[in-house]
Protein backbone atom coordinates (compact mmCIF):
# COMPACT_ATOMS: atom_id res chain seq x y z
CA UNK A 1 0.00 0.00 0.00
CA UNK A 2 1.23 3.38 -1.23
CA UNK A 3 -1.20 6.08 0.52
CA UNK A 4 -1.02 9.84 0.10
CA UNK A 5 -3.20 11.23 2.92
CA UNK A 6 -3.65 15.35 2.24
CA UNK A 7 -5.72 17.86 4.50
CA UNK A 8 -5.76 20.86 6.15
CA UNK A 9 -4.11 21.06 9.49
CA UNK A 10 -5.69 19.32 12.18
CA UNK A 11 -7.99 17.25 9.97
CA UNK A 12 -6.97 13.92 11.18
CA UNK A 13 -3.91 12.80 9.09
CA UNK A 14 -1.98 11.81 11.53
CA UNK A 15 -3.95 10.11 13.89
CA UNK A 16 -5.46 8.00 11.05
CA UNK A 17 -2.50 7.19 9.30
CA UNK A 18 -0.85 6.28 13.00
CA UNK A 19 -4.08 3.84 13.28
CA UNK A 20 -3.56 2.56 9.71
CA UNK A 21 -0.06 1.58 10.33
CA UNK A 22 -0.08 -1.07 12.24
CA UNK A 23 -3.61 -2.51 10.83
CA UNK A 24 -1.74 -2.38 7.40
CA UNK A 25 2.25 -3.25 8.38
CA UNK A 26 3.24 -0.32 6.37
CA UNK A 27 4.69 2.52 8.39
CA UNK A 28 3.09 6.20 8.50
CA UNK A 29 5.70 9.15 7.09
CA UNK A 30 5.01 12.56 8.42
CA UNK A 31 7.17 15.20 7.50
CA UNK A 32 6.18 16.94 10.61
CA UNK A 33 7.70 14.36 12.80
CA UNK A 34 10.62 13.73 10.87
CA UNK A 35 11.29 17.88 11.09
CA UNK A 36 10.32 17.84 14.90
CA UNK A 37 12.63 14.69 15.33
CA UNK A 38 15.51 16.95 13.98
CA UNK A 39 14.65 20.11 16.35
CA UNK A 40 14.37 18.00 19.31
CA UNK A 41 18.32 16.29 18.13
CA UNK A 42 19.34 20.12 17.45
CA UNK A 43 20.80 19.24 13.96
CA UNK A 44 21.37 22.22 11.57
CA UNK A 45 18.45 20.99 9.71
CA UNK A 46 16.55 21.02 13.05
CA UNK A 47 17.53 24.96 13.67
CA UNK A 48 16.78 25.81 10.12
CA UNK A 49 12.97 24.09 10.10
CA UNK A 50 12.13 25.45 14.23
CA UNK A 51 12.44 29.14 12.96
CA UNK A 52 10.02 28.43 9.93
CA UNK A 53 7.52 26.12 11.60
CA UNK A 54 6.95 27.73 14.36
CA UNK A 55 6.55 30.59 11.80
CA UNK A 56 3.69 28.35 10.13
CA UNK A 57 5.57 28.76 6.88
CA UNK A 58 6.71 25.66 4.81
CA UNK A 59 9.88 24.38 4.74
CA UNK A 60 11.65 24.73 1.52
CA UNK A 61 10.53 21.94 -1.14
CA UNK A 62 14.76 20.87 -2.03
CA UNK A 63 15.04 20.36 1.65
CA UNK A 64 11.42 18.63 2.08
CA UNK A 65 12.37 16.13 -1.32
CA UNK A 66 15.66 15.23 0.48
CA UNK A 67 14.18 14.69 4.02
CA UNK A 68 11.76 12.45 1.95
CA UNK A 69 14.28 10.51 -0.53
CA UNK A 70 16.40 9.19 2.63
CA UNK A 71 13.23 8.06 4.34
CA UNK A 72 11.76 6.17 1.79
CA UNK A 73 14.88 4.54 0.85
CA UNK A 74 14.65 2.96 4.66
CA UNK A 75 14.17 -0.88 4.37
CA UNK A 76 10.72 -0.73 6.64
CA UNK A 77 8.99 1.20 3.67
CA UNK A 78 9.90 -1.26 1.03
CA UNK A 79 6.20 -3.00 1.09
CA UNK A 80 4.66 0.68 1.41
CA UNK A 81 4.06 4.19 2.92
CA UNK A 82 1.17 6.47 4.54
CA UNK A 83 2.79 9.98 3.47
CA UNK A 84 1.14 12.42 6.05
CA UNK A 85 1.86 16.23 5.13
CA UNK A 86 3.89 15.31 2.09
CA UNK A 87 3.77 16.43 -0.20
CA UNK A 88 2.45 19.90 0.46
CA UNK A 89 2.85 21.69 -2.73
CA UNK A 90 3.02 21.01 -6.47
CA UNK A 91 7.13 21.36 -6.22
CA UNK A 92 7.05 18.39 -4.01
CA UNK A 93 3.94 16.52 -5.52
CA UNK A 94 5.92 16.63 -8.71
CA UNK A 95 9.46 15.69 -6.87
CA UNK A 96 7.48 12.82 -5.59
CA UNK A 97 6.40 11.49 -8.73
CA UNK A 98 9.69 11.23 -10.33
CA UNK A 99 11.34 9.80 -6.95
CA UNK A 100 8.34 6.87 -7.06
CA UNK A 101 9.08 6.52 -10.84
CA UNK A 102 12.72 6.48 -9.99
CA UNK A 103 12.42 3.27 -7.44
CA UNK A 104 9.16 1.83 -8.80
CA UNK A 105 6.68 2.33 -6.31
CA UNK A 106 4.06 4.66 -7.57
CA UNK A 107 0.94 5.98 -5.14
CA UNK A 108 -2.03 3.86 -5.24
CA UNK A 109 -4.45 6.91 -3.97
CA UNK A 110 -4.53 10.01 -2.42
CA UNK A 111 -6.91 10.84 -0.01
CA UNK A 112 -8.46 14.26 0.92
CA UNK A 113 -9.49 14.94 4.69
CA UNK A 114 -12.44 16.96 4.21
CA UNK A 115 -13.87 19.35 7.07
CA UNK A 116 -15.13 22.53 8.53
CA UNK A 117 -12.57 25.04 9.46
CA UNK A 118 -14.66 25.61 12.37
CA UNK A 119 -13.55 22.37 13.59
CA UNK A 120 -9.94 22.63 12.65
CA UNK A 121 -9.86 25.37 15.16
CA UNK A 122 -11.01 22.73 18.02
CA UNK A 123 -8.83 20.08 17.37
CA UNK A 124 -5.40 21.75 17.24
CA UNK A 125 -6.20 24.18 20.53
CA UNK A 126 -6.90 20.85 21.80
CA UNK A 127 -4.33 18.86 20.79
CA UNK A 128 -1.43 17.71 23.05
CA UNK A 129 1.40 14.78 21.97
CA UNK A 130 2.89 12.28 24.00
CA UNK A 131 6.99 13.72 24.28
CA UNK A 132 7.93 9.76 24.52
CA UNK A 133 5.71 7.64 22.11
CA UNK A 134 4.68 10.59 19.83
CA UNK A 135 0.75 9.50 19.98
CA UNK A 136 -1.47 12.01 19.28
CA UNK A 137 -4.00 12.65 21.40
CA UNK A 138 -7.20 15.75 22.35
CA UNK A 139 -8.02 16.77 25.37
CA UNK A 140 -11.74 16.24 24.97
CA UNK A 141 -12.22 13.47 22.00
CA UNK A 142 -9.57 11.44 22.15
CA UNK A 143 -7.80 11.30 26.35
CA UNK A 144 -5.41 8.45 26.82
CA UNK A 145 -7.98 5.86 28.37
CA UNK A 146 -7.61 5.79 32.65
CA UNK A 147 -5.02 3.88 33.91
CA UNK A 148 -3.51 3.75 29.96
CA UNK A 149 0.59 3.91 30.10
CA UNK A 150 2.92 4.71 27.22
CA UNK A 151 5.68 2.10 25.95
CA UNK A 152 8.03 2.56 28.82
CA UNK A 153 4.92 1.68 31.27
CA UNK A 154 4.62 5.41 32.60
CA UNK A 155 2.11 7.28 31.77
CA UNK A 156 2.36 9.33 28.88
CA UNK A 157 3.87 12.65 28.95
CA UNK A 158 1.44 15.31 27.08
CA UNK A 159 2.49 18.40 25.54
CA UNK A 160 1.07 20.93 23.13
CA UNK A 161 2.98 21.38 20.01
CA UNK A 162 4.28 25.02 20.10
CA UNK A 163 2.77 25.87 16.35
CA UNK A 164 -0.86 25.06 17.88
CA UNK A 165 -1.47 28.38 18.73
CA UNK A 166 -4.11 30.72 17.47
CA UNK A 167 -2.18 33.10 15.81
CA UNK A 168 0.27 30.27 13.99
CA UNK A 169 -2.84 28.23 13.37
CA UNK A 170 -4.11 31.23 11.13
CA UNK A 171 -1.18 31.15 9.21
CA UNK A 172 -1.12 27.25 8.44
CA UNK A 173 -4.46 27.59 7.67
CA UNK A 174 -3.64 29.95 4.77
CA UNK A 175 -0.21 28.65 3.88
CA UNK A 176 -2.62 25.03 3.13
CA UNK A 177 -5.48 27.02 0.78
CA UNK A 178 -2.21 28.53 -1.19
CA UNK A 179 0.19 26.53 -1.08
CA UNK A 180 -1.48 23.10 -0.78
CA UNK A 181 -4.94 23.20 -1.85
CA UNK A 182 -3.74 23.07 -5.76
CA UNK A 183 -2.97 19.31 -5.20
CA UNK A 184 -6.24 18.56 -5.27
CA UNK A 185 -6.81 19.30 -8.96
CA UNK A 186 -3.19 18.12 -9.80
CA UNK A 187 -4.34 14.40 -7.93
CA UNK A 188 -7.95 14.39 -9.38
CA UNK A 189 -6.80 14.72 -13.13
CA UNK A 190 -4.31 11.52 -12.55
CA UNK A 191 -7.65 10.20 -11.31
CA UNK A 192 -5.65 9.71 -8.28
CA UNK A 193 -7.80 11.48 -5.49
CA UNK A 194 -10.41 9.93 -2.91
CA UNK A 195 -12.59 12.72 -1.06
CA UNK A 196 -13.52 11.50 2.54
CA UNK A 197 -15.91 13.42 4.85
CA UNK A 198 -13.35 13.94 7.81
CA UNK A 199 -15.85 15.25 10.72
CA UNK A 200 -17.02 12.00 12.88
CA UNK A 201 -15.49 9.81 15.50
CA UNK A 202 -12.53 8.64 15.22
CA UNK A 203 -13.79 5.33 13.99
CA UNK A 204 -16.48 6.78 11.44
CA UNK A 205 -13.42 8.47 9.69
CA UNK A 206 -11.50 5.28 9.89
CA UNK A 207 -14.27 3.43 8.28
CA UNK A 208 -14.50 5.68 5.30
CA UNK A 209 -10.94 5.93 5.23
CA UNK A 210 -10.67 2.31 4.48
CA UNK A 211 -13.70 2.53 2.21
CA UNK A 212 -11.86 5.02 0.36
CA UNK A 213 -8.71 2.67 -0.49
CA UNK A 214 -10.82 -0.84 -1.03
P1 LIG B 1 2.60 18.77 10.34
O1 LIG B 1 3.08 18.15 11.59
O2 LIG B 1 2.45 17.93 9.12
O3 LIG B 1 1.26 19.54 10.65
P2 LIG B 1 -0.08 19.78 9.78
O4 LIG B 1 -0.13 19.33 8.38
O5 LIG B 1 -0.31 21.20 10.03
O6 LIG B 1 -1.03 18.78 10.33
P3 LIG B 1 -1.32 18.53 11.78
O7 LIG B 1 -0.30 17.60 12.39
O8 LIG B 1 -1.51 19.87 12.48
O9 LIG B 1 -2.77 17.88 11.71
P4 LIG B 1 -3.29 16.41 11.37
O10 LIG B 1 -4.14 16.48 10.16
O11 LIG B 1 -2.19 15.40 11.39
O12 LIG B 1 -4.26 16.24 12.61
P5 LIG B 1 -4.13 15.27 13.90
O13 LIG B 1 -4.32 13.86 13.50
O14 LIG B 1 -2.94 15.61 14.71
O15 LIG B 1 3.56 19.98 9.93
C1 LIG B 1 4.01 20.92 10.89
C2 LIG B 1 4.94 21.93 10.21
O16 LIG B 1 6.09 21.24 9.65
C3 LIG B 1 4.33 22.68 9.00
O17 LIG B 1 3.58 23.81 9.39
C4 LIG B 1 5.59 23.04 8.22
O18 LIG B 1 6.26 24.14 8.77
C5 LIG B 1 6.48 21.80 8.38
N1 LIG B 1 6.25 20.78 7.33
C6 LIG B 1 5.76 19.52 7.50
N2 LIG B 1 5.68 18.88 6.31
C7 LIG B 1 6.13 19.75 5.38
C8 LIG B 1 6.26 19.69 3.97
N3 LIG B 1 5.91 18.60 3.28
N4 LIG B 1 6.74 20.78 3.32
C9 LIG B 1 7.10 21.90 4.00
N5 LIG B 1 7.00 22.04 5.33
C10 LIG B 1 6.51 20.96 6.03
O19 LIG B 1 -5.47 15.72 14.68
C11 LIG B 1 -5.59 16.99 15.29
C12 LIG B 1 -6.32 16.87 16.64
O20 LIG B 1 -7.66 16.45 16.39
C13 LIG B 1 -5.72 15.82 17.59
O21 LIG B 1 -5.83 16.30 18.89
C14 LIG B 1 -6.61 14.57 17.41
O22 LIG B 1 -6.68 13.78 18.58
C15 LIG B 1 -7.95 15.22 17.08
N6 LIG B 1 -8.76 14.41 16.16
C16 LIG B 1 -8.31 13.75 15.04
N7 LIG B 1 -9.34 13.12 14.43
C17 LIG B 1 -10.45 13.41 15.16
C18 LIG B 1 -11.83 13.07 15.04
N8 LIG B 1 -12.29 12.30 14.04
N9 LIG B 1 -12.70 13.55 15.97
C19 LIG B 1 -12.27 14.35 16.98
N10 LIG B 1 -10.97 14.69 17.17
C20 LIG B 1 -10.07 14.23 16.27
Amino acid sequence: MRLVLVGAPGSGKGTQAQRMQARHGVPQVSTGDLLREAVAAGTELGRAAKTVMDAGHLVDDRTMLGIIRERLARPDAKPGFILDGFPRTIVQADGLEALLAEIGQPIDAVVLFDIDPGVLERRLAGRRTCKRCGRVFHVESNPPRPGETCTDGKPHDLVQRPDDNEETVRLRLAVYRERTQPLIDYYAKKNLLRRIDADGSLEDVDARLERAIS
